[in-house]
């Protein structure tokens, strides 16, 4: 328990985040066309070191030229263990406009990458004027990140949103898989019974537990949880799993590689009419009790009380989010 109040979220669809490599120009336009709710313009790893120089300068360009729309438009630049990621702040920064919204740091391992990359970008800012202060999204995806996510969470009022990166995390943290997310055949339980019965197989999700744990760190500085890649873009129904799970356990988006991506992630993280009237239906019930001085209240032979009008709050705010961004 704590006197403090949880702070708000920024109040911005965070549903979809379309990724495309710096090095692809010609996919620019098809990333602004798109349904998704933020466009990720990616200098990191799928830019080949050759074509670092080449993609920064197609991204300030696309920055400049073209119509973003409503978007949050983001650039992802190169991790702090690298010899790219100044001259991506600097020179995004130095000639890319205002409509720049967000920076994406990659691999942040405690609240001192942020730091100094917060450093350079309002040094950057104060050099050129530039009157809009640019917004951070970062990427936990090490075993340092996992560890320090809360010092991360509370490093900067720049930070908005948090993702999470399965395939970076699980090479960091020595997992033996490959692919990007998903079901891993290898992580599973067995139901009791005799050895060398038949006995059922249990899947089970071996993200789960970063993922709750970057939630929380996110719920209580007021950061956007975002669920990251899913590489087999082939596999719908495998893709939306994940994204099922992740929006229960409090992910407001995840990340589409490929267009096919983004209307399931649109679908998802977009709460159903059905699941939408439902907690209309809670909270009218509670309103009602609330007049005869009950907190409590039966609702279809449930229980419900106040904190059940807090889910459903959820629920609504998340739809009048959506519902006025497109006003
Ligand atoms: N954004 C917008 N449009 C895209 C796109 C993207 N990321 N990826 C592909 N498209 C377009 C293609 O140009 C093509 O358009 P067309 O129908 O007008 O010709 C259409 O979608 C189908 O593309 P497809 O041929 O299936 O894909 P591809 O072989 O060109 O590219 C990938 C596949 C995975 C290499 C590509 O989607 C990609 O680079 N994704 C992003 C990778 C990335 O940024 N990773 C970093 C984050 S982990
Ligand atoms: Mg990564």
């Amino acid at each position: 328990m704590s006197f403090k109040i949880q702070p708000q979220t920024p109040a911005r669809p965070n549903r979809c985040q379309l990724f495309g490599p710096g090095s692809r120009p010609e996919l620019f336009e098809k990333m602004a066309a798109s349904a998704a709710d933020v466009v990720n313009l990616d200098l990191e790893d799928s830019v080949s070191p050759a074509d670092k120089p080449k993609a920064r300068e197609n991204i300030i360009q696309a920055i400049n030229d073209i119509d973003w729309g409503g978007k949050s438009l983001s650039v992802r630049i190169n991790g702090l263990d690298t010899e790219f990621w100044y001259r991506d702040v600097v020179d995004v920064l130095e000639k890319a406009g205002d409509r720049l919204d967000l920076i994406m740091i990659p691999k942040v391992g405690n609240a001192g990458d942020m730091y100094a990359v917060d450093a350079l970008v309002t040094a950057v800012e104060r050099a050129k004027g530039r009157s809009k202060q640019i917004g951070f999204e970062i990427i936990i995806e090490t075993a340092a990140g996992a560890q320090n996510v809360d010092e991360i969470a509370a490093a900067t009022p720049r930070l908005q949103s948090m993702s999470f990166g399965v395939a970076d995390y699980a090479a960091s943290m020595g997992m033996r898989v490959t692919g990007i997310g998903g079901t891993q055949d290898d992580y599973f339980m067995l139901a009791n019974g005799a050895p060398g019965s038949e006995r059922a197989v249990s899947m089970v999700d071996p993200w789960h537990y970063p993922i709750t744990r970057m939630v929380a760190a996110c719920r209580q500085h007021g950061v956007l949880p975002v669920d990251g890649p899913f590489g087999d873009f082939s596999d719908s129904d495998g893709y939306r799993a994940q994204a099922l799970r992740s929006a229960t356990m409090g992910c407001v988006g995840k990340w589409a590689l490929h267009p096919k991506q983004v209307a399931l992630a649109n679908e998802v993280f977009t709460p159903s009419d059905a699941v939408v009237t439902e907690a209309q239906r809670i909270l009218e019930a509670m309103a009602e009790a609330e007049k005869s001085g009950q907190g409590a209240a039966v609702l279809d032979g449930k229980l419900i009380d106040i904190a059940s009008a807090r889910q459903a709050n959820v629920i609504v705010q998340q739809i009048e989010l959506i519902e006025n961004s497109k006003a």
